[in-house]
This record gives structure tokens, C-alpha cells and sequence, in this order.
């Protein structure tokens, strides 16, 4: 049994993701899924699927770390009821090395991931961070047990920009995927 089964992106440019949507309501319906949900959508995306089709997304999966963080979108799945998965949550590495992340590793004695792990969480975000190597898996799981505080988590709130590091999904294109 597939436990989560996401569409990766609603190419716009296509006109199919509604179409796309009634396919995976369908392998829903039929129980060969646990849930069905989406990636990659905007905000009217969401509002398109919402209005058109039955059954809502589980989830949203985006781009979503300090830097880049989409509270809009993210407050509109939670209106929808629609969990809110950040990809490339570390910033694939970056937001490891700015200043109001590294300044609070020695006081909590942590890593920076587990910092931005930790604020992630506190968000309310799940979280699928990639690491090739063991012990980081091991260092990212355990930050489910670090708590901050919450002007803590306020100064790496105040690190978000417009600073998009993966494929904007108004232009990605089907040739792409
Ligand atoms: N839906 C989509 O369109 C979409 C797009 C992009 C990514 N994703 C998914 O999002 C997931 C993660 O995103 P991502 O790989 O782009 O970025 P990421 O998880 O933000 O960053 C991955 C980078 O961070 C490093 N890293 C991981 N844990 C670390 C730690 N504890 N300390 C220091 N460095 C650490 C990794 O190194 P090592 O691997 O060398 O350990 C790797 O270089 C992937 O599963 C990917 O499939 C989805």
C-alpha cells in the first residue's frame, strides 16, 4: 500500500492538473492509496482543485526553508486543510551558514540543521530533509526533540526573501519533467 501519492507539478502551461486531479481521486476511491496530494501548487492551483474536484490534498509539497519560506501559500493550504511538506528545507545547504542560524548552535549545542529543523517544526511544517550520510540522518531526526525559544525563532523568520532556489511553478514546464 502506497502510504502518500503526490502529483509533482500542476504545469500550467498544460491546462491538465485538474484532469490529472480526478485521476488520483480515482486511485483513492479505489483504496490503492492512503492519501493523495500535490506539489509544486500555487495558491490558485489550490483554489482551482478546491473548486472543481472532491477531494481536497493531503498535502502540499513546496519549497519552504529561512530564506524562502511562502507564508502565504502556506497560511492558504492551511485554510484549505492542506499540510503544508517544505522540500529542500535546509536551503540544499545554504541556510546553514547565516548568521542568525549559527549564532544559536553553541547556546542550545547543536548543529545548524537542527536549528533550522527545530524552526520548521515549531512552524508546523513536515520536513524532508536529504542527507546522504548517516550520521546527519541521525543528527536531523533528533531534532524533533530541540525546542527554541520563540524570539529564537522569530530572528529566523526575519531571514525570508523572495530568493526561490528550485523552479518557479508558474514556468516550469512540461519538457522539463
Ligand atoms: N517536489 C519537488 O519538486 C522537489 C524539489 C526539490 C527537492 N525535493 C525533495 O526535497 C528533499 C530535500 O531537498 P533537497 O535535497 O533539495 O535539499 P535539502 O534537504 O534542503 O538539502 C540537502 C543538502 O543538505 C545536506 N545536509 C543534510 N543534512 C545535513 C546536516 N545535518 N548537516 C549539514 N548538511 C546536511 C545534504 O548533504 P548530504 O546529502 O551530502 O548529506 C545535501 O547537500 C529531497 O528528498 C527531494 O527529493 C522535492
Amino acid at each position: 500500500m502506497i502510504d502518500l501519492y503526490l502529483m509533482h507539478w500542476p504545469v500550467p502551461s498544460q491546462g491538465l492538473f485538474v484532469k490529472a486531479w480526478r485521476a488520483l481521486e480515482k486511485i483513492y476511491a479505489g483504496g490503492g492509496v492512503r492519501a493523495v496530494g500535490v506539489s509544486n501548487f500555487l495558491q490558485d492551483h489550490l483554489d482551482t482543485l478546491v473548486a472543481e474536484t472532491t477531494v481536497v490534498p493531503a498535502v502540499n509539497q513546496i519549497e519552504l526553508h529561512p530564506t524562502f519560506q511562502q507564508a502565504a501559500l502556506s497560511a492558504g493550504c492551511r485554510a484549505h486543510g492542506i499540510a503544508v511538506e517544505a522540500y529542500s528545507p535546509l536551503g540544499r545547504g545554504a541556510d546553514l551558514n547565516v548568521a542568525a542560524v549559527t549564532a544559536l548552535v553553541t547556546k542550545h549545542a547543536v548543529t545548524p540543521a537542527q536549528i533550522v529543523l527545530t524552526w520548521h517544526l515549531g512552524v508546523g511544517n513536515i520536513v524532508i530533509p536529504k542527507a546522504m550520510r548517516l550520521h546527519r540522518m541521525h543528527e536531523n531526526l533528533a531534532a524533533a526533540e530541540i525546542t527554541i525559544s520563540r524570539d529564537e525563532m522569530d530572528t529566523i523568520t526575519a531571514l525570508d526573501s523572495s530568493a526561490r532556489i528550485g523552479t518557479d511553478p508558474t514556468k516550469a514546464a512540461f519538457t522539463q519533467m
